[in-house]
């Protein structure tokens, strides 16, 4: 890549040690904790980050697991969604979403996307419906909301099970109340490049039903009965969230808003690019590389309803 000069310049596609350089002291110090507790798996690290998290999006509980992936699939076959289910997801998202309504054993059902906002709208996912749809999956991207109020309107007045995929999206609201927090269940990735990231793979489901989280969290460990641990009580799987990542994640969560402001887009092209606050360490890159491209339109819309946080720049070529 030229970026302003004939000298080709290598730019790193993404820089993560910066994510984790910016708290070199509470990082240390949860990981020297956690050594010294032996609290490995489960225990007072892990229920302190399902608290904290579970408060920051508005929720009653959040169970911790293993990636975001699980995150989805677990709260599928937490509702009892899979064989003969379909479930709908915008064609306009990370893989990951229709592989976890495959892995639930459900036929993943795509709809399109609106083109100012490319996420997904209740016109859509209505376009798509067959009796055999038993839910949607809104998909936050870039940490860009969806309409929530009329997704929830869609999913009641359909009989639909309304799911947040918000792996991109953490911190991002509509009408003033935080994603995560809407639906039956919503599902988050800490993905080290996530705007909330671990050390490694985490992620976490959020909901107001106990017993939803109940299940979830029995389904995450190996199917374990929640008052008797001897008890195997459904085919479950391995998707626990370990104590080093909830301790991390606990560490940065107060710095999470801060974060998410600071990765602010410049209002306009005119602005120095290079005195703002960069949150992650590609995006100088990115944003060196965007202010010699005219040619080029945020995808972000804007508007009072929804607060968006900015975790990715996408930019759509206009001409050519
Ligand atoms: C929209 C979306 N959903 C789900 C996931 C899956 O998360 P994970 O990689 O933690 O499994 C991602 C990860 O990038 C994502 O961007």
């Amino acid at each position: 890549m030229v970026v302003g000069s004939s000298v080709p310049t290598a730019v790193p596609l993404i820089d993560l040690a910066p994510a984790m350089s910016e708290l070199p002291e509470e990082i240390l110090d949860v990981c020297r904790d956690i050594l010294r507790s032996g609290d490995f798996i489960g225990g007072s690290f892990v229920e302190h980050f399902e608290a904290n998290w579970a408060a920051y999006c508005g929720r009653r509980y959040a169970v911790g697991v293993a990636n975001g992936t699980d995150a989805i699939e677990l709260a599928l076959r937490g509702l009892g969604i899979g064989r003969g289910d379909e479930v709908i997801v915008p064609t306009n998202t990370f893989i990951a979403t229709a592989e976890a309504v495959s892995r639930a054993g459900a036929v993943p059902v795509f709809c399109d996307v609106d083109d100012a906002t490319l996420l997904m709208t209740p016109r859509s996912a209505a376009g798509v419906l067959t009796p055999r749809t038993v839910a949607v999956i809104a998909v936050h991207l870039y940490g860009q909301p969806c309409d929530m109020e009329a997704l929830t309107a869609f999913a009641n007045s359909t009989g639909l099970m309304l799911i947040e995929d918000a792996a991109q999206a953490h911190g991002a609201s509509w009408q003033a109340r935080k994603v995560g927090s809407w639906g039956v269940a919503s599902c988050f990735s800490f993905y080290p490049t996530k705007n909330l990231g671990a050390a490694g793979d985490a992620g976490a489901v959020t909901t107001d039903d106990p017993w939803l989280a109940s299940r979830i969290r029995a389904l995450g460990n190996h199917g374990r009965s929640i008052s008797d641990g001897n008890r195997h009580e459904m085919l479950g799987c391995n998707s626990r969230l370990d104590a080093l990542q909830a301790a991390i994640l606990s560490a940065k969560l107060p710095h999470l808003a801060a974060k998410n402001d600071a990765a602010g887009y410049p209002r306009n092209r005119e602005q120095p690019w290079l005195d703002r606050p960069i949150s992650e360490g590609s995006q100088l890159h990115r944003r060196k590389f965007l202010r010699d491209q005219p040619d080029l339109e945020q995808v972000h819309s804007r508007g009072r309803e929804r607060r968006h946080l900015w975790r990715l720049h996408p930019e759509r070529k206009l001409s050519g």
